[in-house]
């Protein structure tokens, strides 16, 4: 799909950025993260996209051969296992929050899914450049410190699940946020004040109320409708 390799595109791009900071990791850095990532998938449902993830045979595991994921639905910078994209496969069930926490994640997408129930706890992510979660079944209240470990994250998408309650209070401490998308959501009291320069986003079909902040009153009126 056009759409999709542009998305893979970009986040390859946004990696290149780091990529001065990769080497490729060890053979036995894999095998670790191969155990992560088998854990994290036992508690998933409807996984047959990801039936390629087996437990490697003793310490030979690769999950990166350069840029190229050997195991489906992995990111890879220069042999380094860097980020997860299980984007559309139909997974369901739970997200293992802990096995996620072992893992090197600069980027976690699992847009598109059929997972239900409240935000994981991804607090202990502390390395994310982009989170997205949108198009799910999502619910509920996020905790207003869900994502004050997040310090690098640049864009964070909630979009198309049904949140609820207040907009995460932490969202507006977190200093390289440039791109916010919570569209079509039930987020409920006032806009933030976000205060960090260069931010974009979407705020619509929401239930909010009130004025928007004059940090965002460049956005685009669409980022408003509803
Ligand atoms: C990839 O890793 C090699 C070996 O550590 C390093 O010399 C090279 O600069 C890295 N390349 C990039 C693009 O980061
Ligand atoms: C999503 O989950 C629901 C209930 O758990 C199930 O009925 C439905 O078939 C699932 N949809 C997909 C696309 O897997
Ligand atoms: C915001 O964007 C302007 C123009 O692109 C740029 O000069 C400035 O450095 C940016 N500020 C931040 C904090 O990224
Ligand atoms: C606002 O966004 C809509 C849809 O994305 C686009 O068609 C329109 O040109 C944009 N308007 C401005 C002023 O950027
Ligand atoms: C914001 O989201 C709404 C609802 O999904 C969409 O119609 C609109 O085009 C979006 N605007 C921008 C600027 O992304």
């Amino acid at each position: 799909m056009a759409s999709s390799q542009t998305q893979t595109h970009r986040y390859f791009i946004a990696l290149l950025l780091l990529s001065a900071a990769f080497p490729p990791s060890s053979s036995s850095d894999d095998a670790k993260f191969a155990k992560s990532l088998i854990q994290f998938k036992q508690s998933l449902t409807n996984a047959a996209a990801l039936d390629g993830w087996l437990e490697p045979a003793g310490a030979s595991a690769r999950l990166c051969s350069r840029n190229t994921p050997l195991w489906s639905g992995c990111i890879c910078l220069n042999g380094s296992f860097v980020g997860l994209r299980l984007v559309g496969m139909g997974l369901g069930g739970a997200i293992d929050a802990e096995a996620l926490a072992e893992l090197p994640l600069y980027t976690f997408s699992v847009a598109r899914n059929n997972f239900t129930g409240p935000m994981p706890d991804l607090g202990r992510l502390t390395r994310l450049r982009s989170l997205y979660l949108s198009d799910n079944g999502f619910r509920g209240e996020i905790r207003g410190d869900a994502f004050a470990g997040m310090r690098s994250v640049r864009k964070v998408v909630l979009a198309g699940n049904y949140f609820s309650g207040d907009i995460p209070a932490s969202l507006v401490e977190l200093p390289r946020l440039v791109d916010l998308r919570l569209q079509d959501n039930m987020f409920g009291g006032r806009l933030l004040e976000f205060r960090q320069a260069n931010l974009t986003g979407n705020f619509s079909n929401n239930r909010l109320r009130g004025s928007i902040p004059a940090a965002l009153s460049g956005l685009n009126a669409t980022s408003f409708y509803g």
